[in-house]
């Protein structure tokens, strides 16, 4: 993976937040290369900065100090950067305009896109990207958010991605606020929109077991910082740093035997 060229590089990023004596670092100079077409995993507690290193990749959050380069150059005017690096966010419902059918929000995608795109054609792609995540088109484009559960919006954000084709994902704990059930699927079909649009993807997750099965590398972030990066066997099985050790205590016992087998 590392032969292939940073598709995002930090360098010494840092995000400050607040001001006077109450002014602390919620991202400090981390740095860090990711390849095309790799899967990173973000682990670290809440409150350790993951969601701020998201939202300064995708020009959410004014980077204080450091410098972020997309393909070895300073990020485009952010219209651009996202038909580039898209992101599925925990709250599904806050991605979404409450007051909008399905239809409509899925037809906004399109105001990212460069070319003139037909009205018939984009009914088409839509109903294509539906089907990916499995749903119906016809039961679901009149709906309005409040019609449908977590995981239904979780899904059609994903559809979304299927419409807009980014190279870049950044997933920030899209299952958390799921039921079970949904998780695996939605889980399943990132996996799918990886293998089939050959995307980079960065997975921020509190599952330490899911980062060690899906990810190229990991990234261990605490108080800001990315304490420790690495392949999953160093960075789960042989963890250098005593906060990676901490967070891996913290699995349950039969699960970290699992892991070894
Ligand atoms: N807009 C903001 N203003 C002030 N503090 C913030 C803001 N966003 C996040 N923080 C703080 O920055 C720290 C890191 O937050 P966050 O990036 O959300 O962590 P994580 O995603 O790892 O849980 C936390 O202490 C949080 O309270
Ligand atoms: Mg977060």
């Amino acid at each position: 993976m590392s032969d292939r060229p940073a598709v995002i590089s930090g360098r010494n990023l840092s995000c400050l937040f607040g001001s006077g004596k109450k002014k602390f670092h919620a991202v400090k100079r981390v740095s860090f290369d990711i390849h095309d077409q790799e899967i990173i995993s973000i682990v670290g507690e809440s409150g350790s900065g993951k969601t701020t290193l998201a939202r300064m990749i995708l020009l959410l959050q004014p980077i204080s100090e450091g410098t972020l380069l997309i393909n070895n150059q300073h990020p485009l005017h952010p219209k651009k950067h996202w038909q580039y690096v898209q992101a599925v966010f925990q709250d599904p419902f806050a991605s979404f305009n409450q007051f909008f059918t399905i239809k409509n929000q899925l037809l906004s995608a399109f105001k990212l896109k460069e070319s003139k795109i037909d009205q018939k054609d984009k009914q088409a792609r839509i109903e294509a990207a539906l089907l990916q995540v499995n749903m119906s088109p016809e039961k679901i484009l009149e709906k309005y958010p409040f019609e449908l559960s977590g995981g239904q919006m979780q899904r059609l954000l994903i559809a979304r991605i299927f419409l807009i084709r980014p190279r870049i994902l950044i997933a920030d704990e899209p299952t958390s606020m799921v039921d079970a059930c949904s998780r695996a699927t939605i889980l399943d079909m990132l996996l799918d929109l990886k293998r089939k649009l050959h995307m980079t993807i960065i997975f921020i997750t509190h599952d330490i077991g899911l980062a060690y099965y899906v990810s190229d590398r990991i990234f261990v972030m605490r108080n800001g910082s990315i304490v420790e990066q690495g392949g999953p066997n160093q960075v789960i099985l042989h963890p250098a740093h005593s906060y990676t050790q901490r967070l891996l205590q913290d699995i349950p016992v039969l699960n970290r035997a699992w892991l070894q087998n």
